[in-house]
């Protein structure tokens, strides 16, 4: 918790948050993993301190791999002491690799079954998120899920304190989040025990969907 807190006051804009995520919001963040029977390939994105990267590791079985990428290099220290060193340990023939970079550039193949998503989009530029949806989506294989989390209302309570040009940024992630509904299916739950309470956002990967939404948010 405090080494959380530390790196958020060093860069809130890419840890997005003050405080880790709660277990019930990992619990959510990963039903859909944990429910599933058969092999699995996961990618998970921006674990920090890892609540969702700990319930991936308890879901993982036999032909199952599991990828990792952080960009923080003390969040994947700790990650590697804390979590990973042990699961290698305990479970030698499951592949469980970190990436030490952003998701941007990291060397990952598809394709990947589920994609679990910490990324604080709400910081970013619509621009970066688009992109890093397409890099998502192109390592997914249709009929994939990915999960991220939001947290409730932020958008609203931020909209008076962030200039035209935020709002404007507001609104063209809102409509890219609707042409993405649109072109997939989106479910939300959401989660009041976490601080602050969020939602879980499921979005099911439907075949040429992405260029679609794309299409559809290009002309604002
Ligand atoms: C909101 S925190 C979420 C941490 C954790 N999943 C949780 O829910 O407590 C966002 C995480 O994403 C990481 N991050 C930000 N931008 C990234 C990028 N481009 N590629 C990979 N990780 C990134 C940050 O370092 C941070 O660990």
């Amino acid at each position: 918790m405090l080494k959380f807190v530390h790196q958020a006051i060093r860069d809130i804009r890419t840890t997005g948050s003050f405080f880790p995520s709660s277990p019930v919001l990992a619990r959510a963040m990963t039903n859909s993993l944990r429910a599933h029977r058969g092999a699995k390939r996961i990618l998970e994105v921006g674990p920090g301190t890892g609540p969702f990267t700990a319930q991936i590791l308890r879901a993982l079985r036999g032909h199952d791999a599991l990828d990792i990428v952080e960009l923080n290099p003390i969040f994947c220290e700790h990650l590697e002491v804390r979590l990973l060193r042990k699961f290698r340990a305990h479970h030698p023939a499951i592949p469980v690799r970190l990436h030490s970079q952003a998701i941007e550039h990291a060397p990952l193949e598809g394709e990947y079954d589920f994609v679990i998503c910490g990324l604080p989009f709400n910081n970013f530029p619509l621009a970066l998120t688009q992109s890093i949806f397409h890099r998502l989506f192109e390592l997914m294989r249709d009929g994939a899920e990915m999960t991220y989390f939001e947290y409730a209302g932020v958008r609203r309570m931020k909209a008076p304190f962030v200039g035209s040009s935020g709002r404007d940024r507001i609104r063209r992630f809102e409509a890219f989040k609707s042409s993405t509904a649109k072109s997939h299916k989106v479910t939300r739950e959401l989660v009041v025990a976490n601080l602050p309470p969020a939602h879980a956002v499921r979005i099911i990967k439907r075949k040429g969907g992405f260029e679609q939404c794309f299409e559809s948010t290009k002309t604002f």
